[in-house]
C-alpha cells in the first residue's frame, strides 16, 4: 500500500545536496520511502494525504534515554530547584524502586513513556539498563527494554550500587554481568564521573565491551571537567553524552575524531550528544553546542528521559532549547535530533539491527529507500519549533510506513 503525502510547504530531508525542499511531495511504499520530489511531479499512490502547506521532517531519533525504571523522584527535583546540587547518588533511589517492581510494572511504565515519545514525533528510541545493577536485574531490564525500544544499551556501569564493594562490582560488571547481558543489547555505556566510575575503571569497562564486540558510549563531563571525552575518543566510542564541562582540548579531540569523515574516506568519529533538558533540570551549564558545531563535531540532541535528571520525552522541547539557549540554528538542531541521533546509534545506514534482531533501513533522513519515519508539524516551517516553544506541534507521525499518530 502506497501513500502520497503532497502539498508539503517545507520538507527537511537531511539528504546531502537536497536539504530543504518547498512545494514538495513524497511517497511511502510499505516501510520505506519510495519517491521524493516536487509536488507537481508526484506519482499516483493508493492513498493521498494533503499536508496543506505544512512542514514535514524525519521522525526524531532519541539516542539517549533511561526508561526501565520504577518509582518517583519529585522530592529530589524539588530539593534541586530549592538549591541542592545534583549528585549521581540519586540513582540508587531508583535502583531500589526498580528492583522491587514487577516485570509488568516496569514494562507498562516503559510502554507508556515510549507511547508518549511517539506522540511527540519520536520514531526511533534508544534506552539503557542501569537501574538494576545486579546480573539478574540488568538482564531483566535489557529483556523488558527490548520489547519496546529500538536499541538497548547496557549501563551496568551506572554507579556502584549501595552497599557493594567497588572493586568487586567492577569485576562483576566487566565479567559475569556483561557476559549475561551482552546477547540482549546493542552497546555498552559507562558513567565516567565523580561519584560513578573514574578513568581507569571506565577504561576497563570500555575494553570489556570491545572484547564482546559491542559498540560503546560514555556519559561524560556532566558534573565537572574530567576524562570522559578523552576516553570516549581514545576508545572509539559511538558517542559521549552530556558535555557541560569541556576544555578546548576536549573539543579538539572530538573534532579530530571526525577528520575525513565527510568525504566518506575516514572512519566515523565520536558524536557529541547534548542533552538540553537535563542541563536545565539539573541547573548545570549548558553543553557548548555552538562551539562543538563550529569545530566540526557531529552533534546529536537527545531527551535523556529518566526519573532523576530529565523527566521529559519531548524532543521538540530539546530542539527549542538547543536553539534558544545553546545557539544552534533551527536547521542544525533539527538535524542533530534526527540524523545526528541516527549516526550516534549507527542507524544512519541500511541494515542496522534493532533490539528484536530485525535489520532496518536507515533512519534520520527523507530519501528513497530510507525507513518511512516522518512527522507533519502543525506549522509551515521547522522554525516554529523554536519560535513557538513549548507548543506540541507534531500533528501526524508515520513509523516504518505505518501511521501511528
Ligand atoms: O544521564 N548521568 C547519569 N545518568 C542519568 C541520571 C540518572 C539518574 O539520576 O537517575 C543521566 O543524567
Amino acid at each position: 500500500m502506497s501513500v502520497l503525502i503532497g502539498n508539503i510547504g517545507e520538507l527537511t530531508t537531511n539528504d546531502g545536496e537536497r536539504g530543504r525542499l518547498h512545494e514538495a511531495a513524497l511517497v511511502l511504499d510499505g516501510p520505506r520511502i519510495a519517491w521524493v520530489g516536487p509536488s507537481a511531479q508526484a506519482p499516483a499512490a493508493d492513498e493521498f494525504v494533503d499536508a496543506e502547506g505544512r512542514a514535514v521532517l524525519p521522525g526524531w531519533v532519541d539516542a539517549h534515554t533511561h526508561l526501565v525504571f520504577a518509582g518517583d523522584r519529585t522530592s529530589e527535583f524539588e530539593a534541586r530547584m530549592a538549591g541542592q546540587a545534583y549528585a549521581a547518588g540519586g540513582i540508587n533511589a531508583t535502583v531500589q524502586a526498580t528492583r522491587a517492581a514487577s516485570d509488568e510494572v516496569l514494562g507498562a511504565n516503559l510502554a507508556r513513556l515510549v507511547a508518549e515519545a511517539r506522540r511527540g514525533g519520536t520514531t526511533t528510541i534508544e534506552t539503557k539498563t542501569g537501574y538494576g545493577l545486579t546480573t539478574e536485574h540488568e538482564v531483566r531490564s535489557a529483556r523488558i527494554a527490548a520489547e519496546h525500544a529500538d536499541i538497548v544499551t547496557f549501563l551496568g556501569a551506572h554507579v556502584v550500587p549501595a552497599g557493594e564493594d567497588p572493586a568487586r562490582y567492577l569485576d562483576l560488571v566487566t565479567g559475569p554481568m556483561l557476559d549475561a547481558v551482552a546477547p540482549l543489547v546493542g552497546g555498552v555505556d559507562v558513567f565516567c564521573e565523580t561519584g560513578a566510575f573514574g578513568e581507569a575503571d571506565a577504561a576497563r569497562i570500555l575494553r570489556a565491551a570491545a572484547a564482546h564486540g559491542l559498540p560503546t558510549r560514555v556519559h561524560g563531563n556532566q558534573l565537572g571537567h574530567g576524562p570522559g571525552v578523552r576516553l570516549a575518543v581514545e576508545y572509539g566510542a559511538l558517542s559521549v553524552d552530556h558535555l557541560g564541562f569541556l576544555t578546548d582540548g576536549d573539543i579538539e579531540a572530538l573534532a579530530g575524531s571526525w577528520a575525513g569523515w565527510d568525504a566518506g574516506a575516514g572512519p566515523r568519529g565520536t558524536v557529541a550528544t547534548v542533552l538540553p533538558a537535563c542541563d536545565l533540570s539539573t541547573r548545570m551549564p549548558l553543553a557548548p553546542a555552538r562551539r562543538l558545531a563550529d569545530a566540526g563535531v557531529v552533534l546529536a540532541i537527545a531527551s535523556n528521559c529518566n526519573p532523576g535528571t530529565s523527566f521529559t520525552t519531548s524532543m521538540g522541547f530539546c530542539v527549542a532549547t538547543a536553539v534558544l539557549q545553546m545557539g544552534l540554528t533551527v536547521q542544525e538542531a533539527v538535524r542533530a535530533a534526527t540524523l545526528g541521533g541516527a549516526i550516534t546509534l549507527g542507524a544512519h545506514t541500511d541494515g542496522w539491527m534493532d533490539a528484536r534482531g530485525a535489520r532496518q533501513p536507515r533512519v534520520g533522513v527523507v530519501s528513497v529507500g530510507a525507513r518511512a519515519d516522518l512527522q507533519i508539524l502543525r506549522a509551515p516551517s521547522v522554525t516554529h519549533l523554536a519560535y513557538r516553544p513549548g507548543v506540541p506541534l507534531t500533528d501526524a507521525v508515520w513509523r516504518a510506513g505505518i501511521r501511528i499518530v
